[in-house]
């Protein structure tokens, strides 16, 4: 290990410890950012400390927000409440990437389980409803989470002002993989270990450890029933 290397990394490390503070922790991060590189080089800033690590470039307006430790908000996530809102829980080393959106109004709330990692422009949202993502689940870039639905039957009104409905709230157990671009309906349960194939609108419940693709997404087989790929080309980005 050179002496730059640890030299930068006491620094960071006292910015993070720092970055707590009333007053110079919005600088203090601010710093501890701008002495790491860009975009994922910055999430191990999360695992210097037990401080999470909020990007001064992230928007959040949420008075119920739980942020866990070790944390990961990178740059142009928002997180925002309507004053009708629940609550926004974030567990520990959730890695939320840019450009992903929770939002949440009449009463919904969103909970994301320990170590899971949102990767960018997703959509999070909770009303009326509440959307539930486990532990350790892998949701990639551009996934969208919908516990309601606007009425639209009414010919005589804009369907913007019919009222919103819910067929109940969005659970995704653990350890799940969601590819791009999935879109998760009202209503809908994705049992543990289960994985979704890209471009998939989940409409209804999916069991566990299965793997389902399509519009709307449907079982094709259970995992475990091939034998594991060799895992020559390591980890993925996440
Ligand atoms: C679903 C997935 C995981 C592969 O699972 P698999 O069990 O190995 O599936 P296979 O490749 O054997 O394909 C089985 C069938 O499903 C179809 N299929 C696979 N992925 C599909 C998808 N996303 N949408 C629709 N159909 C799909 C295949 O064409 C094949 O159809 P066929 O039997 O008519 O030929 C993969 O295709 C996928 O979508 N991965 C997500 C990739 C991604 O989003 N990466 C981002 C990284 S975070």
């Amino acid at each position: 290990m050179s002496i730059g290397f640890k030299v930068r990394r006491s620094v960071t490390t006292m910015l993070m410890r720092l970055s707590a503070a009333p007053v110079v922790g919005g600088i203090c991060m601010r710093l501890a950012g701008a002495f790491r590189g860009p975009y994922k080089d910055r999430r191990v800033l999360a695992h210097l400390t037990r401080h999470p690590y909020i990007s001064p470039r992230a928007q959040i307006h949420c008075a119920r927000l739980t942020v866990g430790p070790q944390c990961f908000i990178d740059d142009y996530v928002t997180i925002y409440a309507h004053e009708d809102g629940g609550e926004v829980r974030l567990g520990e080393g959730v890695h939320l990437y840019r450009g992903t959106i929770i939002e949440i109004g009449r009463g919904g709330s969103v909970t994301i389980g320990d170590h899971t990692h949102i990767q960018s422009n997703c959509n999070i949202k909770g009303f009326l409803g509440s959307t539930h993502i486990g532990s350790h689940v892998q949701v990639a870039p551009h996934c969208g989470f919908s516990p309601y639905e606007h009425s639209f039957d009414d010919l005589s009104v804009d369907i913007r002002e019919q009222e919103i409905t819910s067929s109940g709230d969005i659970v995704v157990g653990d350890n799940v993989w969601l590819g791009l671009s999935v879109q998760v309906l009202d209503g809908v349960t994705i049992g543990d270990g289960a994985v979704v194939g890209a471009g998939a609108v989940v409409t209804k419940a999916l069991p566990p450890n299965c793997v389902a693709v399509g519009v709307p997404a449907r079982v094709i087989r259970q995992r475990g029933e091939r034998p594991p790929t060799p895992s020559s080309t390591g980890r993925g980005s996440g």
